[in-house]
């Protein structure tokens, strides 16, 4: 039976309702049914209210960079070489379990389908899922164990997520070792009123939750007990985006256990104040992370006396948490605040016809994976090399910045510093590769390569 609620309050058109025959009309009320109408009635408060709301939002004021270990730094408090030792035991004890995020939608990219689909390979074109699943067979190539590989999907990217892993046999992964779960949506609402929209014809606009929609969605999905049950002690997190991140670097894990920390992050130095990431900062004994779009830009360009950013720690989403932690945060509900994002949504006007405005109309909202860190007890930062470590797909070809000529340029560097490092030149101008199942660091390389060796053409290293 159809409900008999009044919806006609809630979304943005009445009559509309009349428009569609009974079957559609069920499937719309199903829809509607389905919506989570409490947690819409809060995101109703904040089109009206504060950008985000949050318990633990941290006062900027007196906030300051955290003390970070540097990777490979031989001054840090935890020497380099007993965290690597450390990582690597952990490794080879299976402990280590890892969240690869992949929901996004992509709009900025403007990508049909998953981001994770796009080819970033220089030489081998390969994809993105390629080569972060890849490193995962590498490590278990040096470690001897698997790590065991949740991937978050949203309706945006699902299915044909599913598909690539069907098609390309886990890209050489366990299949019982990885687990798909999918993440929830969100209404988007109108900016003017806080009413839900639709897309069609008895259809709400909806976008996916945001990557922090990953705990409920981990937790709900039966993702936390999948890794409890594999002996899963700690969890990394990284993104899909980056076809340098390096969440299972023996060093990084091996800071976050010797640590003991809840909570680790890895960070790049930030040393302009208009770059466009997020700074991890701590404030009255927390840690947490302020959003570019949060930091007034006093606040950003203002220096240490030494010359450093006063928020220097950007942060690149690559994340390791203790599974207690995540048990213990995915049993709150108020664990992660919802964010506002003003954007361009395309929907049915009153007449019911569908327009894409000019300018943004619309609300979205979403939760943010590193909100979790004011919640850990012990938070440790590690700062790598930007150069090593991040290089995001985000904009599409011919932007200023993170488009796909910048991620090829990031890659082929890389593999030329390590190249370098190994005792192996690479002629000028010549794009190589290294194979991301195999070649972890220069040992990987000298075992396939004597030094003295020069590339003159393009090649995938080890591939
Ligand atoms: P971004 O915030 O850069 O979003 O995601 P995006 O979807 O890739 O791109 P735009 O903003 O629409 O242009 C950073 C990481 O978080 C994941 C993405 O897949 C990417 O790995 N993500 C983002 C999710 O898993 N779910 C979301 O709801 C949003």
């Amino acid at each position: 039976e159809i409900s008999t609620r009044d919806w006609s309050s809630d979304v943005c058109s009445s009559d509309l309702w009349d428009r569609l025959d009974e079957p559609a009309q069920r499937a719309f009320a199903a829809h509607l049914e389905a919506v989570n109408w409490p947690l819409l009635a809060e995101m109703q408060r904040l089109v009206a209210g504060d950008a985000h709301v949050s318990a633990s939002a941290l006062d900027l004021a007196d906030a300051v960079t955290p003390r970070c270990l540097r990777l490979g730094d031989q001054s840090n408090p935890i020497p380099p070489a007993a965290a690597v030792r450390r990582g690597g035991e952990a490794l080879a004890a299976g402990t280590v379990g890892a969240i690869l995020v992949a929901g996004g939608q992509g709009t900025r990219l403007g990508c049909q389908g998953p981001k994770g689909l796009c080819s970033v390979g220089p030489v081998s074109k390969a994809s993105l899922f390629e080569v972060l699943f890849g490193k995962l067979v590498a490590v278990r190539r040096r470690y001897g164990r698997d790590v065991p590989l949740a991937i978050m999907t949203s309706s945006a990217t699902d299915a044909d997520t599913r598909r690539f892993l069907d098609e390309h046999a886990c890209c050489g992964l366990a299949p019982e070792r990885v687990f798909v779960f999918r993440q929830d949506d969100l209404p988007a609402l109108d900016a003017a009123d806080g009413r839900l929209l639709l897309d069609g014809p008895g259809h709400l606009a909806v976008a996916p939750d945001g990557h922090g929609g990953m705990l409920v969605a981990l937790s709900q999905s039966g993702g936390l007990d999948w890794f409890g049950a594999q002996g899963v002690e700690h969890v990394v997190s990284f993104q899909v985006d980056n076809p340098l991140a390096m969440p299972l670097a023996a060093e990084f894990l091996g800071y976050h256990l010797l640590a003991a920390a809840e909570f680790s992050t890895q960070v790049i130095r930030k040393v302009d104040p208009a770059e466009r990431v997020g700074v991890v900062v701590a404030s009255r004994g927390r840690h947490g992370v302020a959003e570019y779009s949060d930091l007034p830009a006093p606040l950003a360009a203002e220096r240490l006396p030494d010359g450093r950013l006063r928020f220097h720690a950007g942060s690149i989403a690559v994340h390791a948490f203790t599974k207690a932690f995540l048990d213990r945060v995915a049993a709150r509900d108020d664990a992660l605040p919802l964010h506002r994002a003003f954007k361009v949504v395309p929907c049915l006007d009153a007449a019911g016809n569908r327009v894409v405005p000019a300018a943004p109309n619309a609300i979205k909202f979403e939760r943010f994976i590193f909100d979790l860190m004011p919640l850990a007890d012990r938070v440790c930062v590690v700062e790598i090399d930007a150069s090593a470590g991040f290089a995001p797909l985000k904009n599409p070809a011919g932007s200023a910045g993170d488009a796909p000529e910048h991620v090829h340029a990031a890659v082929v560097n890389h593999a030329r510093r390590l190249l370098a490092k190994a005792g192996v030149r690479v002629a000028e101008g010549v794009d190589v590769e290294l194979a991301a199942d195999r070649i972890i660091d220069e040992t990987d390389i000298k075992a396939l390569l004597p030094a003295g060796t020069v590339l003159e053409s393009p090649v995938v290293v080890g591939g």
